[in-house]
């Protein structure tokens, strides 16, 4: 057997401009036409921002193709509706120097952006989240994918869009659980990497739930500098990106056995009660850091217990197929301290013995 070693350069650039600001939907296509001229868009989007408007605002009237997903959410997420996107595309003669704009929330962000990812082996991606979850989380880091039957982001690829556009008044239009329920990865990335943000957000509560728009674009801000810092750092989830899983674990398990009935930030809500009372009974927490993540959650009107239909025991057997489980067992984020997600030998994720976690469960009822 002979081996030949080539060398390859690098994949496609990794850096990106974030765009944050308010009410600039209707004059962002122009700006796009401009910065890419010689690419020809194609925006998908879903069924509710074309009724809220949104994609009028954004299209001011030019007739640019778009694939509309319907219904909106979770329930579209699979590959069957890449396969559509793709073969309109294919219909309209787009070739390689094509450029997806992807408009909406997460599913949105995920579904076209893989589709970016796949089409012709990949062309450009911008994304416009318009969500609370989406702004502070999904358009930012390149994870893009649609689920399988079996679980979710089974088809997947890491894909960094060419630029994000993020307008805090498309917020406007979102239902206060949802909007609430987003909120949820903000107060995350505090908890994680940055106390004086986590003070930020205590002393503006009120003003983040009421959506005070000089309010929103700071947290917009702190979200993509957190998250961008940790993602650059590990783009490809090796290590230290597994932060932004925290509170996940219990999460992810509590909205798969919800049936979707929880929200992902609702769910994550619970997830990181979840975390706080590990970090309590390995004595890792400050003593009153979760009393004041609970009064957080409660103001952004957020679960904090374990809803009752789902049994304990689901959850365990949901976290053992966890997609990060070893030996059918997850690592568990955690943290130090408010602000400061626990580093140990290296590792950004650690060993939590099981008793501990049924443990914790029976007191999330
Ligand atoms: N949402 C977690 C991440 O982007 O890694």
């Amino acid at each position: 057997m002979k081996q030949i070693n080539v060398k390859i350069p690098a994949l496609p650039r990794n850096s990106y401009p974030i765009y944050i600001g308010q009410n600039f939907l209707d004059t962002l296509l122009t700006k796009i036409q401009n910065d890419h001229p010689d690419r020809s868009l194609f925006i998908i989007t879903d069924s509710n921002l074309a009724e809220n408007n949104h994609l009028k605002k954004l299209t001011a009237e030019k007739d640019i193709p778009n694939y509309i997903i319907n219904p909106p959410g979770e329930k579209s997420k699979h590959i069957q509706t890449v396969v559509k996107i793709i073969e309109k595309m294919e219909q309209q003669f787009y070739a390689r120097d094509s450029l997806i704009i992807a408009l909406g929330g997460g599913t949105v962000g995920d579904i076209a952006g893989f589709a970016a990812a796949v089409y012709k082996r990949g062309i450009h991606v911008i994304q416009i989240p318009t969500t609370t979850v989406a702004q502070a989380d999904s358009s930012v880091g390149g994870k893009t994918g649609v689920d399988s039957t079996i679980s979710k982001n089974a088809f997947g690829a890491f894909w960094n869009p060419r630029a994000v556009y993020i307008d805090v008044a498309t917020l406007n239009t979102l239902d206060q659980t949802q909007y609430l329920a987003g909120l949820v990865e903000s107060l995350k990335h505090a908890l994680i990497a940055d106390e004086k943000y986590f003070t930020f957000f205590e002393k503006n509560i009120d003003k983040i739930i009421n959506r005070d728009i000089e309010t929103l674009l700071i947290i917009a801000e702190k979200n993509c500098r957190i998250k961008a810092k940790i993602v650059a750092e590990d783009p490809t989830e090796k290590n230290k990106r597994r932060i932004l899983n925290y509170g996940h674990t219990v999460g992810h398990a509590a909205e798969s056995a919800s049936r979707f009935e929880l929200l992902h930030g609702q769910a994550v809500a619970i997830g990181i009660i979840a975390a706080g009372l590990i970090e309590q009974k390995m004595k890792l927490a400050e003593p009153d850091q979760l009393r004041r993540i609970k009064i957080l959650l409660e103001k952004m009107k957020m679960p904090t217990k374990m809803p009752k239909n789902i049994k304990s025991n689901q959850i365990i057997q949901l976290i053992k197929r966890d997609k990060k489980a070893v030996n059918k067992w997850p690592k568990f984020v955690l943290l130090e301290k408010t602000g400061k997600a626990l580093c140990k030998n290296q590792q950004w994720a650690h060993d939590v013995a099981p008793e501990t976690v049924k443990d914790v469960l029976a007191k999330l009822y």
